[in-house]
């Protein structure tokens, strides 16, 4: 087979976002227009404003990838569209709109799955592992772990039971007065900070399951900090709880050492509960993704613990584990990532029909 060249497009959620990738590997272009600022006064994406954002901007950010990514529209191989999970309005703005180019210059269009696109943005780096491996999705719709066999078959074997890591980090940022979105302010306002100021909880299920739970910590994270803000409102004899707006009259100290705190306990779940997962499924090969990936404490604590397990490993004269994540760039939400995930499925003569529907809730 010659070069294949696929158009990407993204739109599940606040990002509208179209790529050129050739051969599942290598960017041509790379665009995201993210929404954020659209959203910021309202603490998360308003799905209605996001539906209509993806409208406005679709045309000139499919146009600016193909600009950019110098191949003509008619030269490219196949459109690929994420069909979901994702907000159904906004993703029937990238799916539409796939469908529309794909009708246009009669190429193949490839519906893809968002969290499998988040798992093969790690064929868009240097040196990626092949599969078989373990890999982690940490977004803020998902915590999953699966075993990726290749990048056609998938085995769930772990989930979050509530939210999901970002949502926590999300949900944890905005009760503290951080804003929208919570991940990258949390790990900002952490910087410097005492991860052991508090011990927060760490869920695990001892049922064979490698499943995740992250409501305890998040419910434990948003009364200490209410306990705090009450002792510090009544020492400084401000006015009722309900009126201080949050955190602001907390000390820099306590509250870069509760940030610290809190992501430490969010991700030793999100570590221990891999490594385990690995353990048992012995690939050897983790791979990270998904906007939480992006997270420095998470890449450095993962970078600890498969240190210890290959110094261990060596000991016992069995294999080492190596970690993986993309850039981060890469973590978040793209359509790079979408290109890269619909190569296997071209090189594999498996294409969608036109008629194809977006979903909210989808399996792998
Ligand atoms: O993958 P993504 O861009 O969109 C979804 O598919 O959900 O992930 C977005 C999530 C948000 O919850 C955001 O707060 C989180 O990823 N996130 C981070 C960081 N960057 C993004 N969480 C922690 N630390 C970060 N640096
Ligand atoms: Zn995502």
């Amino acid at each position: 087979m010659g070069d294949v060249t696929i158009l990407g497009i993204e739109t599940s959620c606040d990002e509208t976002a179209a790529a050129v990738v050739r051969n599942g590997r290598e960017i041509l272009s790379n665009v995201v227009l993210s929404q954020i600022g659209d959203h910021a006064a309202f603490g998360g994406v308003v799905p209605e404003t996001a539906s209509r954002q993806h409208l406005l901007a679709i045309v000139p950010v499919v146009d600016e990838a193909i600009a950019k990514s110098g191949v003509a529209l008619g030269d490219i191989d196949a459109v690929a569209v994420t069909y979901g999970p994702g907000l159904v309005g906004s993703l029937l703005v990238g799916l539409s709109f796939a469908k529309g180019v794909a009708r246009a210059t009669g190429k193949p269009l490839i519906g893809v799955h968002h969290v499998a696109a988040h798992i093969s943005a790690i064929r868009l780096t240097q040196a990626p592992p092949e599969p078989p491996f373990t890999a982690l999705v940490v977004s803020g719709g998902h915590s999953s772990i699966y075993y990726v066999e290749d990048y056609r078959t998938y085995r769930l074997v772990g989930r979050t039971r509530d939210d999901a890591a970002g949502e926590a980090f999300d949900k944890v940022a905005r009760a503290a007065g951080l804003g929208y979105p919570g991940g990258q302010k949390l790990e900002a306002a952490a910087a410097g900070g005492d991860p052991e100021f508090i011990r927060f909880p760490r869920t695990s299920f001892r049922d064979g399951t490698y499943d995740f739970s992250f409501s305890g910590v998040k419910t434990a994270a948003v009364n200490r900090m209410k306990k705090e803000l009450g002792q510090s409102a009544s020492q400084q004899s401000q006015p009722s709880l309900q009126s201080q707006p949050p955190l602001r009259t907390l000390s820099d100290a306590f509250f870069r050492d509760f940030c610290a705190s809190y992501q430490a306990a969010v991700v030793d779940a999100l570590v221990m509960n891999t490594m385990a997962a690995e353990r048992s499924l012995g690939s050897g090969k983790i791979v990270v993704a998904g906007g939480v990936a992006a997270n420095g404490a998470l890449r450095e604590r993962f970078r600890v613990a498969a240190e210890a397990a290959s110094s261990a490993a060596e000991a016992e004269a069995v294999g080492k584990t190596s970690v993986y994540f993309p850039p981060p760039p890469l973590c978040t939400d793209n359509a790079a990532m979408v290109a890269a995930r619909a190569y296997h499925d071209y090189v594999a003569g498996v294409f969608s029909p036109l008629t194809l529907n977006a979903t909210s809730t989808a399996a792998i």
